[in-house]
């Protein structure tokens, strides 16, 4: 299968998944899981619980427990999105080509709702139906609570807010990305192979290929923001210069940065290369994101 019609079939595995694990609205708190709905089934790109399905897969882990993993990455990125959006951090009203959460409910469901995808992505992972063993369901926990908190995606978005106040150095703006949007990467790479129990060596290859993979896809979120246009991005261009926000093509332009985001590329499919022709989709996935505009 060709790396895009097999993004496609993740994508609807995944709803599907996602659809039988969201609380269906009901009684007088509906207004929050309406919310919820809303902002995971808006037609994201679907890279997270890719990365998990086709790094589970390296190892044959089941497709039906990858599929929970990927479940609850999506619901806590899609939470992180909710609370990006909001008027107090980036104050976005598009996303994925749709009014933000908050535009379309109102801040105090999309705060809300936001919480409620982030504590959901922990109740899935916990669940036996994740994995039979309560060391791996717990395994899990403890990465995802890691790459989400202060030191993964949380202390990133600190960094980012506080950026425009600060002179950020190539290392510090790496740092920043790292945590903001390679901690989600390096979870969902390294889960595929805790589902499977692997090794060490496993564990340490996907960790570098999902390092040089996150940076190499915010250096492109970056580019869009700097040369896209809002309709086929899905969200609102041009905001990171005008917020002062600090970037690797802020820091070597437009060319410089899209030269190391190949660069990144091709070191990732290195870090998989042991693994052959079963890692063909993600040694070409760098590169599909690096030609993306949304
Ligand atoms: C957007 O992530 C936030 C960043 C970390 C840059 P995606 O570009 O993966 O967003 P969706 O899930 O496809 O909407
Ligand atoms: C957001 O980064 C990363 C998150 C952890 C949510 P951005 O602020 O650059 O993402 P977009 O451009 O709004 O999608
Ligand atoms: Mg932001
Ligand atoms: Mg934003
Ligand atoms: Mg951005």
């Amino acid at each position: 299968m060709t790396l895009e019609a097999a993004l496609k079939a993740a994508s609807a595995e995944l709803d599907r998944t996602l659809d039988a694990l969201l609380p269906q609205p009901a009684g007088f708190h509906a207004r929050v899981q309406e919310a919820m709905r809303y902002a995971i089934f808006a037609g994201g790109k679907r890279l997270r619980p890719f990365l998990v399905l086709e790094c589970a897969g390296l190892f044959d882990a089941p497709r039906e427990r990858a599929l929970r993993v990927a479940a609850a990455i999506e619901a806590l990125h899609t939470y992180s999105l909710v609370h990006d959006d909001l008027p107090a951090m980036d104050d976005d009203d598009l996303r994925r080509g749709r009014p933000t959460t908050h535009k379309r409910f109102d801040e105090a469901t999309a705060i809300l709702a936001g919480d409620a995808l982030l504590t959901l992505a922990f109740e899935i992972l916990a669940d036996p139906a994740t994995h039979p063993s309560g060391e791996v369901r717990a395994r899990l926990v403890a990465e995802l609570a890691r790459a989400g908190g202060s030191e993964g995606m949380i202390g990133g978005q600190m960094m980012d807010i506080d950026a425009p106040n600060q002179a950020h150095g190539a290392d510090e703006v790496i740092e920043l990305q790292r945590r903001k949007t390679g901690a989600l990467f390096e979870f969902s790479c390294r889960s595929g192979a805790v589902l499977a129990e692997a090794g060490d060596r496993d564990m340490a290859a996907l960790t570098d290929y999902a390092r040089d993979l996150g940076l190499a896809f915010q250096i492109g979120d970056d580019l869009i923001d700097a040369t896209g246009d809002a309709g086929t991005a899905g969200k609102a261009v041009g905001k990171d210069e005008a917020q002062g926000k600090a970037t690797l093509v802020s820091l070597y332009g437009v060319e410089g940065a899209r030269r190391e985001a190949r660069r990144l590329a091709a070191r990732a499919g290195e870090a998989v290369a042991t693994y052959g022709e079963a890692a063909a989709r993600l040694t070409a996935l760098p590169y599909f994101l690096l030609d993306r505009q949304g």
